[in-house]
């Protein structure tokens, strides 16, 4: 007989969180119970579809009834969320980048660790089968030596100012899912960074968070990356990768046009079966908070050299 599915709550209900609770309904192995979201508004609308709905944290802990929460509040509330919830004994799936520096993702790494509880990063790119297969190639050496690698993500116009203020500036937030994905396709660290910002600057973050931004880094490997950035785009918010070897190029546009909604909300319900997977004792199989660390060292890094680049 089939497993009963794992009970989600999903920790904030704007943007992200909502798109969370449509893929959940897709999942194979979890589903959404309850949701926390301070606005009211928000919170009784989406209350109003069936969930049970909370206004903080602790009214869920005390109301039981879910197996695992899903951390979809703003980024810089990522980490005290989670040392509340492992505190607490709670598996926890955090949306990227789990918090806004390296210095909040090891403390949630070390609140983890001490409550002894399953902590997965919502690095949803490792479940879009298309990067799966390439990362495969890759590790197979099919494509030969891998001398550069390009990768993009554009969203078709900028978040809104509140969502900047709370984000960390482009490289936390945009940039960290590419450098998880690099590291994750290629298994090389990022050791070299130089960051040019590209247009007017953009929101809060000032310097650090230009509306677009190329990123040139150099890897443990010797590969070379090349990595653009940008929330003005001309088409739906798009992502697409290309990897150049001695032996073989691979351009895999794994989010872009029409389809690209389809395959985002296929992966995240893919990330959250394997969430589940992990939630019942199998080995996690998602990216965990040491990848969260790294990518933001590397974020650190370019917002550090995006800023230089602004003054100089
Ligand atoms: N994986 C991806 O591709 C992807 C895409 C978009 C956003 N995100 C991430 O998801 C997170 C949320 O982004 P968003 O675009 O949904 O932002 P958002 O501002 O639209 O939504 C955040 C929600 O969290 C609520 N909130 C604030 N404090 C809270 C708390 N303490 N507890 C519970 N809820 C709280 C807010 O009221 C709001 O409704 C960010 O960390 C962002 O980086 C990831």
């Amino acid at each position: 007989m089939a497993a009963e599915p794992v009970r989600i709550a999903v920790i904030g209900a704007g943007r992200m969180g909502q798109v969370h609770i449509a893929a959940l309904g897709r999942s194979r192995g979890a589903r959404a119970v309850a949701v926390v979201e301070p606005v009211a508004a928000v919170r009784d609308a989406v209350g109003a579809s069936g969930l049970a709905a909370y206004a903080t944290v602790e009214e869920l802990l005390t109301a039981g009834g879910f197996d695992g929460v899903l951390i979809a509040a703003p980024t810089d509330r990522h980490a005290s969320l989670v040392t509340t919830l492992a505190a607490a004994g709670v598996s926890i799936l955090c949306e990227k980048p789990c918090g806004t520096s390296t210095e909040e993702a090891t403390a949630a790494a070390r609140a983890v660790e001490a409550a002894g509880t399953l902590l997965q990063v919502g690095y949803w790119r490792r479940f879009v089968p298309e990067l799966a297969a390439l990362r495969e190639r890759v590790a197979r050496g099919e494509l030969g030596e891998i001398t550069l690698v390009a990768s993009h993500q554009w969203d078709e116009r900028p978040p809104g100012a509140e969502f900047r203020a709370h984000s960390g500036g482009i490289a936390v937030d945009m940039g960290v899912h590419e450098f998880d994905q690099v590291r994750w396709l290629l298994g090389q660290e990022f050791e070299k960074v130089a960051a040019m910002p590209a247009g007017a600057p953009g929101g809060a973050a000032g310097r650090a968070d230009p509306d677009s931004a190329v990123v040139l880094a150099r890897l443990s490997g010797g590969t070379a990356a090349s990595i653009t950035l940008g929330r003005h785009f001309g088409e739906q918010d798009s992502c697409w990768f290309e990897a150049f070897g001695r032996d073989g190029y691979e351009r895999c546009a794994f989010m872009w046009g029409a389809d690209g909604e389809q395959a985002f909300l296929a992966a995240l319900a893919a990330q959250a079966d394997a969430f589940a997977d992990a939630v019942r004792g199998g080995p996690p199989t998602g990216a965990g908070v040491a990848d969260a660390v790294a990518a933001l060292a590397t974020a650190g890094r370019v917002a550090e050299a995006l800023e230089h680049a602004a003054e100089a």
